[in-house]
Order: structure tokens, then sequence, then C-alpha cells
């Protein structure tokens, strides 16, 4: 048996193409369903929903073979028991630092607000800044808007959701795009199907670039 974490939404919108090529289609629609297994039309592989922060857990102890997560999650998780052979160049965005347009840094201890905590301490470690961080799960737009912080890291793709809050990208941090991650026993244990399995989504991923 094939294992596959991936998370609803864009992640699964974005993958299952890809999947598809490798002749691996989830037998009902995962968007729709309440079951958290689907399977596919190849009778040993089957599909795990999990959240997209979950991912990389799950296939690092194994519950999962294989996982889709985006580089803004792999960057924050800290486990080591993970390859990540291919980059799904979906999902793409940046990681970066936003704050109130036109408004300058206040003097003195910076807040930052973020679910990227570890990404954020490794960022202002490197720029030699000392900063407050304050763990948010989510709507991180508005904490500068109200005082919970001076700036926030998050994912930016348009910028449709700083602009409708009053904010601005400021500083890049990183890019981000989706990658296959593999279970490192996985990897060994079933090398030739994995291996197979990632050759067949590097094409479907070279041919449409
Ligand atoms: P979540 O519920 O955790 O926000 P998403 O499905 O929104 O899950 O995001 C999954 C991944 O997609 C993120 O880890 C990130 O890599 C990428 N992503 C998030 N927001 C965007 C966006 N607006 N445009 C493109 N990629 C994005
Ligand atoms: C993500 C992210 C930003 C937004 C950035 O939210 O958290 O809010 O996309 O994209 P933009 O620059 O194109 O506006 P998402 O759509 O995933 O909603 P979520 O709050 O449910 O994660
Ligand atoms: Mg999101």
């Amino acid at each position: 048996m094939l294992t596959i974490a991936l998370s609803k939404g864009r992640i699964l919108d974005e993958t299952l193409p890809l999947l598809a090529e490798a002749g691996i289609t989830p037998t009902e629609n995962p968007e729709k369903s309440r079951k958290l297994i689907i399977p596919t039309t190849q009778e040993d592989v089957r599909i795990l929903i999990v959240r997209a922060t979950d991912v990389p857990t799950y296939v690092e102890y194994g519950a999962a073979d294989l996982g889709v997560a985006g580089k803004d999650v792999l960057l924050e998780y800290d486990g080591d028991g993970l390859y990540e052979p291919l980059d799904l160049k979906i999902a793409q965005c940046k990681l970066m630092t936003a704050g109130v347009a036109g408004k300058p840094a206040p003097k003195g201890r910076l807040k930052i607000a973020t679910k990227f905590v570890n990404i954020a301490k490794r960022y202002y470690a490197e720029q030699g800044q000392q900063v407050d961080i304050i763990k948010l799960y989510g709507s991180m737009e508005l904490a500068p808007l109200v005082g919970l912080a001076d700036k926030i890291i998050d994912v930016v793709d348009t910028g449709n959701t700083l602009r409708a809050n009053g904010l601005e990208p400021q500083d890049f941090i990183a890019t981000v795009s989706s990658r296959l991650i593999v279970n490192k026993a996985a990897m060994k244990m079933q090398h030739r199907r994995i291996q197979e399995l990632i050759d067949t989504l590097r094409s479907a991923v070279e041919s449409r670039q």
C-alpha cells in the first residue's frame, strides 16, 4: 500500500492533476466526502486528508509514505525524517513581512505576529534584530490594524489580501512552492515504486513549464 497525505484546498486541487498523470485518481471527491481516507483507482494507493501543517508529521512518522507540503510549512516544521525529492511548482507564493502601508516601523523592539514562529525567529536572528513574536493561527493581516503587532510574516501571492487591509509587502523572506515529501524508511522499503512515481510526477511537472 502507498499512502499519500494531502490537504484540502489548493494543494489537493493542484496535486490531483499531477497524480492523474500517474494513473492515480480518487474514487470519490475528497472535497465533498467526509471521509479522511480516500481510495483511488489504483487499489494499493490511498489518499489521507490532513491539515496542511500536519502533512510533514504524517510523513515523518510513516503514517503516510508521501505527502505534498508548502515550502513555508516545511521551513516551519522542525523534524528531520523527510526527503524532499521534487518541487511540484504548485501553490506558488512568497513569504514576506508586511506592515501598515506608509507607516514607518516604530523605534525599539518590533512585535511580529505570525503563524510561522520558527521562520520568524530565524529571519530576525539573521538580521541581528531583536523582536517579540506573537503566535497566531490565521487572519494575520488583522494584527497590525488593531495594535496587536507592528508587522506580520505571511505568504503573499497577488497581494490582494494585504491591500484589502491597508497593508503593504515589505521584506522578502523566501519563495514558496509545494514539494513532494517522502518518508525515509518508505523510500528504502518501497524504493522502485516510489522512485517510479517521483519520475512520473517530475515529467508531469516539467511538461507544464
Ligand atoms: P491553510 O489552510 O493551511 O492556509 P492552504 O491550502 O491555504 O492551507 O495553503 C497550503 C499551502 O499553499 C501553503 O502552505 C502555501 O505553501 C500555499 N499557499 C497559501 N496561500 C497561498 C496563496 N494565496 N497563493 C498560492 N499559494 C498559497
Ligand atoms: C492565503 C494567505 C494570505 C493570502 C495571500 O490565505 O494566508 O491571506 O492567501 O494571497 P494573496 O496575496 O493572493 O491575497 P488563504 O486564501 O489560503 O486563506 P486562509 O486564511 O483560509 O488560509
Ligand atoms: Mg491558506
